[in-house]
């Protein structure tokens, strides 16, 4: 009888070794063979990306370059637009670029979403980066934000993402192929909690169910959406939420993050974190109780707030 037992114990823990070694294999395939798509070929020969002066959005607009899309880039500085616009022009002669100024936290946004559909009519846009994010300027209880700050983040995060995405949606359902990129955060998913910075998490919560309806809503209309999950990646917001200073390997430059994200795009992955470091991250705390990865983030939290006052 003891032997019986034994025998079934064995061959259970042989098939769960299984998995996870094939899981494994499965992973490192991703992360260092798997080729990245076609964009242009697959879904079209625009791409428009939100938030694209700096940072995960800037370094996006380069790559999409690079594979030979033209692009749309929306930010709320025209100065900057330019200055981004014609870097890529230098290096990437071939492509077209038009600029649109849109800052998300205005009142008027939703007319400007209006002339930014008139602009975009006719454009065969394939692929949307819903890249545009901002977070708190630093850590802080719920009962402190102010008013101002929490209306920005729900209209950048949650508003701006939702008006862009039914705009582009539109042209993308009428030609039955697209690709939409929501960028989510670890902040909503990998942790349980966020504290400190409760509604940036909230808003990135949006964005990643969002992004799991949308993506069983349009898969029958040839639309991949797809919401990415970074963590820390080295830009001027991971610098203001936790003073990073500089690139590591568990936080990368934003360009190595974007050749990541730009290879899952096209993948049937509703949600993915794309940079093979994030995801080793992910896989630990995915072993750790709750309780703890929530005292623990409090405790940050705690000390970034001592250390802005
Ligand atoms: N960096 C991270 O560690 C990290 C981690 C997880 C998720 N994310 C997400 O990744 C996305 C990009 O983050 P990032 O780190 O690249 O941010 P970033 O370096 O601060 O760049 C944000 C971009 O958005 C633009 N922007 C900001 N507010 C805007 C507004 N009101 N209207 C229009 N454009 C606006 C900025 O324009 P200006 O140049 O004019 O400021 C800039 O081009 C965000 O959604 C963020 O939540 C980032």
């Amino acid at each position: 009888m003891i032997s019986t037992w034994i025998i079934l114990v064995s061959i259970l823990g042989f098939f769960i070794l299984l998995k996870n070694f094939i899981f494994f294999l499965k992973w490192i395939f991703v992360i260092l063979l798997r080729p990245s798509k076609d964009l242009k070929g697959i879904y079209g020969s625009w791409a428009l990306i939100t938030g694209s002066t700096d940072g995960i959005g800037k370094a996006f607009a380069f790559k999409l370059a690079k594979k030979g899309l033209n692009l749309v880039l929306v930010s709320r500085n025209s100065g900057k637009l330019k200055r981004v616009r014609d870097e890529i022009q230098d290096r990437y002669p071939d492509i077209k670029i038009r600029i649109f100024e849109l800052d998300f936290s205005e009142d008027d946004v939703v007319s400007r979403v209006r002339v930014m559909e008139e602009m975009i009519e006719g454009l065969d846009i394939g692929v949307l980066i819903n890249n545009v994010g901002v977070t708190y300027p630093g850590a802080m209880y719920f009962h402190e934000v102010d008013e101002k700050i929490w209306m920005n983040l729900v209209r950048v995060n949650v508003e701006g993402t939702s008006y862009v995405t039914k705009v582009v949606l539109k042209g993308m359902v009428a030609r039955r192929r697209g690709a939409i990129v929501n960028m989510g955060s670890g902040a909503s998913i990998v942790v349980p909690s966020h504290p400190l910075y409760a509604i940036y998490s909230a808003t990135k919560g949006y964005v990643d169910q969002l992004s799991r309806s949308l993506y069983v809503e349009y898969k029958p209309y040839g639309i991949d959406v797809q919401c990415q999950v970074p963590l820390y990646v080295s830009t001027k917001m991971a610098s203001q939420v936790a003073q990073v200073e500089r690139s590591s390997i568990f936080i990368p430059t934003a360009e190595k993050y974007v050749e990541a994200a730009v290879g899952f795009i096209g993948y049937d992955q509703p949600r993915c974190t794309p940079y093979w470091a994030h995801s080793i991250q992910w896989f630990f705390a995915s072993l750790l109780p709750d309780a703890l990865l929530d005292e623990w983030r409090l405790s940050i939290g705690i000390r970034r707030m001592k250390l802005t006052t």
